[in-house]
Parts: structure tokens; C-alpha cells; sequence
């Protein structure tokens, strides 16, 4: 296949992808690292296209190497450590499909996918974002918080690498699918969406409830009105059996079927008179020769009559196309003559948003099958269901981008189409994977150290791009841990009576979340003598009512604005205050004022 593609003049398949702080990043190159830092030390607009697959938050750790003998006797999900029997190395970590929002993981490793600075700093790009990450908090859960924050500080960077006339096609199922294309629409203008693809991953699931889950989504967005696309690269062709059964007839030109040539309705003038004694109006319709714009009269023109589109009136046209014997007359007993239309013409259909082949290989048959393709990772897509969206989104010669690119599929798409290609994984048991999987698929390509036998065909592995900066420091530093509030507990009504007080909202926040996630909070802290009494409660969300602790409103309002997390910050210190003469009123909070009271409304950057 790809010895028939031509790579444009001037694009050096062997040459770099780019040039940045002064040294250059070279075709085929797999960058091992969080691709977070790896994207940043990209330039603007570098690549045409970008694939990514990323963790779902599935919940799910992947151990790798998986796929194997062992592996597939045990299932494919390991705990994180534990050894596979017969296995003739270490086990390590795939990667890890779960998302918090909290500074380290369970066992004690720091927790890389969430730093809380992220949310400030996607809301500084794109204000919208905050709102969007804390609504999938409120709306879901702080897991899927974690995953948003993660996600939205990325595709900010791949909105940035991405050419103008770029595309990026998001993989995701539906656990976050509709929390993402929210972020999608934040970041790259709802306007710039394009499709929702829904891939068939697995041929049948047999959920306990509900119907089986076998689909995943693809959101698919443009980075600028004139984004490549090239409607004939996905083209679904018919099979021989299709063909005849679709185009019965045959002539000296090929198969054919008979298409009507009329139209619904008695209209028009010329149309509507008899041609060759076949009188159309007396069927209630009108004669209806393909038009000037179809892509049938672009074949007709092509192939049959040179100035087709030129015939003026609908009787000419009628009389060239029977001259041309593109006119199927019926035999004695038929009624009524039709256009010849010719199987060669027929170029398959567009391919849908629903995309049923092929399947993941999340079945024996389909592992085993498809020419050894699958090469044991869990999570591995594919070549032909990525193929499709190279083809369709970008030209030979252009510079695909898949940052969390697993086993390569994208990148060995990518080479099989004459793309050029740069992939980013974190980990090192995906490298281990691409390498094998290079080795085999192009034997001529020179990986580590041997000489390329196809002249400078060769892959390169780095651990950071020029300029990347794995370490770059924390925004903003991590607060002092402070003592936690001891929790305060409401009867029913005490809850229902505060939540009709504040409107249903969290005060902290502005989120909305159910009753039951809606925490007792004391104004004024207990060990600052805050009195147990209504005056001095209120309801915060979860996250809200941690993060405030012993300190007043004012300060979690601060400190939520600041990274993101407050939405209509005025309307939440106006719910709050308008219980200020209840509590100016009660001796007990009169003395403690200065605790609770907000600063005066005098802050120019809030907003109503
Ligand atoms: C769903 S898999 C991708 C599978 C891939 N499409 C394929 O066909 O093999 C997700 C990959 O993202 C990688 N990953 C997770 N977090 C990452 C991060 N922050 N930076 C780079 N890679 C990451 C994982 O190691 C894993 O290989």
C-alpha cells in the first residue's frame, strides 16, 4: 500500500519534523515521558494531526507485558505488583487508569496525574475551563474532577501544537465522553466540532444490567474553518457481491442498473412535455436527467458526452443521453425507459459516524486473527480503524502526533500511509512494545544503534524533546496541611431548611450538588467558639467544606477563585450575607464578626 502513496516535493521523510531551541526532532521519533512537558517543549502549529487514546478513568491498572500465556490465564488486569508466574522478567506497571484529587496515590507514590495548579492555569488560557472541570466534580465525582483537570491542561497544549488547518480525534468511551467533548467545545470552539464517531470495539458484552456497552466515542474537532479533509480517502467500496447484486444489468460498458429518470410531481414546463411518446405527465411526475452538479453528470461528462453539463434543456439532455446509449429502454412489455447507471461510477459511500469494522480485539478470534496484528496490549486499537482518520485528516508528508500512543499503533499507521510521525508514552513497558512491534512491522528500520538498512530509515528514541523541562517547578505551593474542623452533623430538616437558605447551592463554590453531598459546616469554627446553633451553619460541598477547615468564607472564596473552582462569586457572598443581621443580631456571633464577615464588594475583578 504505502509504495503506491507520493510523498509531495520538499518533505524529507528522513529529515527533522522541526527545529526548536536550536536542535531538531527528527521523523519517527517516541518521546518516554509524561507527555505533559513533552507537549509544552513543542512549538505552535507543528503538526497536522493529532490521535489520541489516553486512560479513560476506567479505573482499571494495566500491567504490562500483557497478552501473554500468563497473562491471559489470569485475566488481563494485574494488581500493581504482583509478579506473573513463568514470566522470565519483572512485571511492571502499564499504567494506572485511576484519578484523584489528592497529592499522593494509596500507596504512598506521589500523584502525578493532578497537580491543583492546573485548573488556575487552564483558566488563565481559557476561562471557561474551571467551570467546566468542577460541573464534572459536582455532576460526577472528584475522580472524574482529577481526569478533566488532567485532560484540559493537555489538550490546551495540543490545541497549541496543532496547524490551523489541523484536526485532533479524541478517543474515550462513555465514561467521560460527554464531560470531554465539554472541555473540547471549551477549548477549540463548539463551532469546530465535527463528528461524534462511535467505534464497535467488541462484537457483544453481556452486561449484568443495562445493554451491552461495546461502544466507544471518537470526538472529532477542527482547529480552523479550511481543516484537511479528504472526502475520498474514506470511501467504503463495495464488494464484488454487492455490485451485482445492486447492478443487475449489463452491456457492452459494464454492469448497470436502471435508475428512474423522472421525477415526484407535474412540474415545469419543458419536463413535464411527453419525450419518445412517453408521456410523463400522465404519470404525474416530470423527466429529471441528472443535473449539472451531480456527481453522476461529472461521470456522464467524463466518460460518455463530453459537453453534458453544457445541454441546455431537459429534452436535449434526454436525446444526448440516448444517443450515447446511456438510455435503458424497456423490452417489449416493460413501460418505461431509465438512466443507465454503471457500477464503475459507484465509488463506495462515505464512511458513517458508526464505524462497526473492524472490532477492538477484545475477542479470541479477533486477537489471533488479522494477520498477528495484535501484540498483547490491553488497550491496543486497531491500524485500520486509525488509517481511517490519517486518511481522511491529513496528506502523505504530513506530521501526526499521537501523545499517548500505547504499542505504536499510530505511529505504524502513520509510516504505512507516508505520514510522518512523533508519539509520546510515559511508560517504559510501551516503549518495550514499540520497539518490538517496529522491528517487525518495518525490518529495515534501524531502532537502537545498528545501521538503517534502508538509507537513514531509523527510529528514535529520546526521554525528553530539546528544551523539555520534566521538573519545572509547581505553580503554587502546596498549602501547610492545617488540623481538620470536626464534622458537623444535621438532622433532615436542619439540612433541608439550609438548602432552601442557599438555594440549593454550595456557597463555597456556586455548584449545585444533591442533598446527600452537601456537608454541615460551622461558620465560625467550634475551637473559635463558634456556637452550635443555626446561625453559625451553613452547607458546603465536599470539596468545599475540606479545603475550608478552620479558615473564614473569604478565604476558600479566595482561594477557589484563584485556581478555578468558583463559578458567580458576587451571588455567593450575597446568599451568604443575607443572613448578616440574623447573625448581627445572636450576641454570640455579634463578638466574632470579624471572622465571618466577607471583605466589602469592592474587588473590581468580580463578577456578577
Ligand atoms: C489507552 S493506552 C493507548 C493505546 C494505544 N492507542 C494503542 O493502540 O496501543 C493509553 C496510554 O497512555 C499512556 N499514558 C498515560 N498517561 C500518560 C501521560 N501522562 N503521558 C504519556 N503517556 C501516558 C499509558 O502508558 C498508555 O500506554
Amino acid at each position: 500500500m504505502a509504495s503506491t502513496i507520493e510523498v509531495p516535493d520538499g518533505v524529507d521523510l528522513n529529515g527533522p519534523l522541526y527545529v526548536t531551541n536550536g536542535a531538531p526532532v527528527m521523523n519517527r521519533t517516541l518521546v518516554i515521558s509524561d507527555n505533559l512537558p513533552a507537549l509544552r517543549a513543542m512549538p505552535d502549529d507543528c503538526v497536522d494531526l493529532i490521535y489520541l487514546d489516553p486512560p479513560f478513568n476506567s479505573g482499571a491498572d494495566y500491567l504490562n507485558p500483557i497478552g501473554l500465556p500468563e497473562a491471559e490465564a489470569r485475566g488481563l488486569q494485574y494488581d500493581l505488583k504482583m509478579p506473573v508466574p513463568g514470566a522470565n522478567e519483572p512485571y511492571q506497571t502499564g499504567f494506572r487508569d485511576h484519578f484523584h484529587m489528592n497529592e499522593f496515590n494509596k500507596d504512598g507514590t506521589p500523584n502525578d496525574n493532578w497537580k491543583p495548579e492546573w485548573v488556575r492555569e487552564v483558566g488563565r488560557v481559557v476561562p471557561s475551563l474551571p467551570s467546566v472541570i468542577a460541573m464534572a466534580g459536582s455532576a460526577h465525582s472528584p475522580s472524574m474532577q482529577g481526569y478533566i483537570a488532567f485532560m484540559a491542561i493537555r489538550l490546551i497544549e495540543m490545541r497549541r501544537v496543532l496547524k490551523p488547518n489541523g484536526s485532533i480525534y479524541l478517543h474515550c468511551d462513555d465514561t467521560a465522553s460527554h464531560y470531554l467533548k465539554s472541555v473540547m467545545d471549551a477549548i477549540f470552539g463548539a463551532r469546530r466540532f465535527v463528528n461524534n464517531i462511535i467505534w464497535k470495539r467488541a462484537i457483544a458484552h453481556n452486561d449484568k444490567r443495562g445493554l451491552g456497552r461495546i461502544a466507544d466515542h471518537v470526538l472529532l474537532y477542527a482547529n480552523g474553518d479550511d481543516f484537511t479533509w479528504n472526502m475520498e480517502s474514506p470511501l467504503a467500496r463495495k464488494s464484488n457481491a454487492e455490485i451485482r447484486a445492486t447492478y443487475p444489468e449489463t452491456d457492452d460498458v459494464g454492469w448497470y442498473r436502471s435508475a428512474d429518470l423522472t421525477g415526484a410531481g407535474a412540474r415545469g414546463e419543458e419536463s413535464v412535455l411527453p419525450w419518445k411518446n412517453y408521456d410523463v405527465a400522465a404519470r404525474g411526475r416530470h423527466w429529471a436527467p441528472p443535473l449539472r452538479d451531480g456527481t453522476y453528470a461529472d461521470y456522464i461528462q467524463e466518460h460518455f458526452i463530453p459537453d453534458y453539463k453544457d445541454i441546455a434543456g431537459v429534452h436535449a439532455r434526454l436525446d444526448a443521453l440516448d444517443e450515447a446509449g446511456l438510455i435503458h429502454h424497456p423490452k417489449e412489455g416493460g413501460v418505461w425507459p431509465g438512466l443507465k447507471r454503471y457500477a464503475d461510477a459507484d465509488r463506495g459511500s462515505t464512511i458513517q459516524n458508526i464505524i462497526v469494522s473492524p472490532t477492538g480485539f477484545t475477542n479470541y478470534t479477533a486477537r489471533r486473527g488479522r494477520g498477528g496484528e495484535y501484540v498483547g496490549y490491553k488497550t491496543q486499537k486497531p491500524l485500520k480503524l486509525i488509517e481511517i482518520f490519517i486518511k481522511a485528516s491529513s496528506n502523505p508528508g504530513d506530521i501526526v502526533l499521537d501523545p499517548f500512543c500505547g504499542c505504536a499503533t499510530t505511529p505504524i499507521a502513520a509510516e504505512n500511509l507516508k505520514r510522518r510521525w512523533i508519539g509520546m508514552d510515559r511508560g517504559v513497558e510501551a516503549y518495550r512494545q514499540v520497539i518490538n512491534r517496529i522491528r517487525k512491522t518495518f525490518p529495515d528500520m534501524a531502532t537502537e544503534g545498528e545501521s538503517a538498512l534502508v538509507e537513514n530509515r531509523r527510529f528514535h528514541r529520546v526521554d525528553a524533546l530539546p528544551g523539555q523541562d520534566n521538573d519545572a517547578p509547581v505553580a503554587i505551593p502546596m498549602d501547610e496541611p492545617e488540623p481538620p474542623e470536626p464534622k458537623l452533623e444535621l438532622t433532615k430538616a436542619q439540612r433541608r431548611e439550609l438548602l432552601g437558605r442557599q438555594e440549593g447551592f454550595c456557597l463555597g463554590c456556586g455548584n449545585k450538588p444533591d442533598m446527600e453531598l452537601m456537608e454541615g459546616d460551622h461558620i465560625v469554627p467550634k475551637i473559635m467558639s463558634g456556637p452550635e446553633d443555626m446561625v453559625n451553619f451553613q452547607l458546603l460541598c465536599g470539596f468545599c467544606n475540606n479545603r475550608k477547615r478552620t479558615k473564614p468564607m473569604r478565604d476558600l472564596w479566595d482561594k477557589n477563585e484563584r485556581e478555578g473552582y468558583l463559578v458567580f462569586r458576587l451571588r455567593m457572598e450575597n446568599l451568604y450575607n443575607e443572613r448578616e443581621t440574623e447573625r448581627l443580631a445572636d450576641p454570640r456571633m455579634a463578638a466574632l464578626r470579624d471572622f465571618w464577615r466577607p471583605a466589602p464588594p469592592n474587588n473590581a475583578h468580580r463578577r456578577p
